[in-house]
């Protein structure tokens, strides 16, 4: 983001320059307007992004710069100085769309609080414009992600996917295993024959079997006719076997002949019968762990591995979670005709924070039920669940992130409650803070 355009209005020269100075302080740069005309006609001329403003001031006033502002600009952050004892002149300016207010006197640091508030707010506002852009063009069944994680991995997807070899993916529940494997199908020569996604886990192992390779007429009671199994219909096709960890040693040594013969036996038959398949398969496991502890035999750990692919978990990439929550956005509302078109900065925070064991289909299921219960144009907090303190890690890959002061302050607050199991007095004594300051902070946060 460029940086913002700031101004300081106020009829008094002092005031200006103090806020100046106290901005300047911490690297802010602002441009001083000395009255509410002067400072108008700038929000008319260029495109302003905060604005701290005193209320009362000949001819134009603080109240009417600020419609005036949000009306050259809807995304205008306006923080009106309201006069000692005056408040209700500051409801006033909440009402008609400002974002905060300050009461004289104020301490430099209340001020700095206001306006780093404001530009994680800004830089948020920002970024959010930046995604709606983003997904517009996204089709679904693509494998979204800008992350550096994501960018590779899609690389590696793409490098692999016309050669004919088996693919192992292995990646936590919900990181996009299937999608990945759709990814190399749709990227293979075998892109106009079938690809056929078997989950190993779900089926009784002979039933498995049977559906998978067919069976010959009477190999079990009930088997009256012969009947041709899933990898035959699936010829030149791709087999996707998902789960595969799930598989016993007597059913990984037949894939293991499927593998490297090319070739089945039917239930109940001998004849050995030849297909032409690529395999990939997925693990939510790691498969090497599970051939140490003999679970997996490792001869079929060794033929599947020859390319292996790895999901991060989101948790590993909170870069893509503003990208992916707005294109489940996008494409729910689409889904059930509602009007919700983006995310409040808030929420999109609180939905960075959280540590995601469900990955993105977690985060999806959440989209998809906000998405039913919101109202409004934008997504608010909430309509998302209580991502609790107890739900946020103590340290996160985030933490090498360049963050406003804030930012770090109201993370560091959480990493502080959580250590303490939420004992505010023990939180306070840690952060050498008063108890009624964290109290304000806890507040001020919404933690
Ligand atoms: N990078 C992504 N971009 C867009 N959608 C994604 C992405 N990753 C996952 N999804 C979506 O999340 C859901 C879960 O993905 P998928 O089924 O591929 O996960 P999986 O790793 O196979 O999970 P499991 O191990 O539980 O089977 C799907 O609806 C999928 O479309
Ligand atoms: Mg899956």
């Amino acid at each position: 983001m460029p940086d913002p355009l700031i101004l300081i209005v106020d009829d008094d020269l002092r005031m200006r320059q103090l806020i100046r100075d106290t901005l300047a302080s911490e690297g802010i740069n602002a441009v001083l307007c000395s009255d509410g005309a002067e400072a108008a006609e700038m929000v008319l001329r260029q495109t302003t992004d905060l604005i701290i403003t005193d209320l009362m001031m000949p001819q134009i006033d603080g109240m009417e710069l600020l419609n005036l502002a949000l009306q050259a600009n809807p995304d205008c952050l306006v923080v009106v100085i309201t006069g000692y004892g005056s408040i209700e002149s500051a409801v006033q300016a909440i009402k008609n769309g400002a974002y905060d207010y300050l009461q004289k006197p104020f301490e430099p640091d209340q001020l700095l609080l206001v306006v780093q508030r404001a530009l994680v707010r800004l830089r948020l506002q920002d970024e959010n414009r930046q995604l709606r852009q983003q997904v517009a063009g996204c089709q679904a069944d693509e494998l979204l992600g800008a992350s550096k994680q994501m960018t590779t991995l899609k690389a590696l997807i793409t490098r692999i996917a016309p050669f004919d070899t088996t693919v192992l993916i292995q990646g936590e529940t919900g990181t996009g295993k299937e999608l990945a494997a759709r990814m190399i199908h749709r990227l293979s020569q075998r892109r106009d024959q079938r690809f056929l996604p078997i989950n190993c886990g779900a089926l009784p192992e002979t039933l498995l079997e049977s559906e998978l390779f067919g069976h010959a007429r009477g190999a079990f009671t009930g088997a009256d006719k012969d009947k041709k199994g899933l990898l035959e219909s699936a010829d030149h096709g791709t087999l996707f076997l998902d789960e595969i960890n799930t598989t016993s040693p007597a059913f990984q040594v037949k894939l293991l002949r499927v593998l490297q013969e090319g070739s089945f036996i039917r239930v109940g038959d001998h004849e050995p019968r030849s297909v032409d398949l690529r395999v990939i398969a997925a693990s939510n496991t790691t498969l090497e762990k599970e051939v140490q502890t003999g679970r997996f035999r490792s001869d079929l750990f060794y033929r599947l591995n020859v390319v292996t692919i790895t999901l991060p978990p989101l948790r590993e990439r909170n870069g893509d979670i503003g990208l992916l929550a707005h294109y489940f956005l996008t494409r729910y509302a689409r889904q059930y005709g509602v009007q919700l078109s983006s995310i409040s900065p808030e929420a999109l925070q609180s939905l960075r924070n959280y540590h995601w064991p469900g990955n993105v289909r977690e985060l999806e299921n959440i989209i998809e039920r906000a998405v039913i219960m919101a109202d409004g144009n934008e997504l608010q907090p909430q309509y998302l669940p209580r991502f609790s303190v107890s739900d946020t890690p103590l340290s996160s890959s985030s933490d090498q992130e360049l963050l406003p002061m804030a930012e770090v302050e109201r993370r560091h607050i959480i990493r502080v409650l959580k250590a303490t199991a939420g004992h505010r007095g023990k939180a306070s004594k840690l952060l050498g803070i008063s108890l009624a300051s964290l109290w304000r902070k806890v507040k001020q946060y919404g933690l």
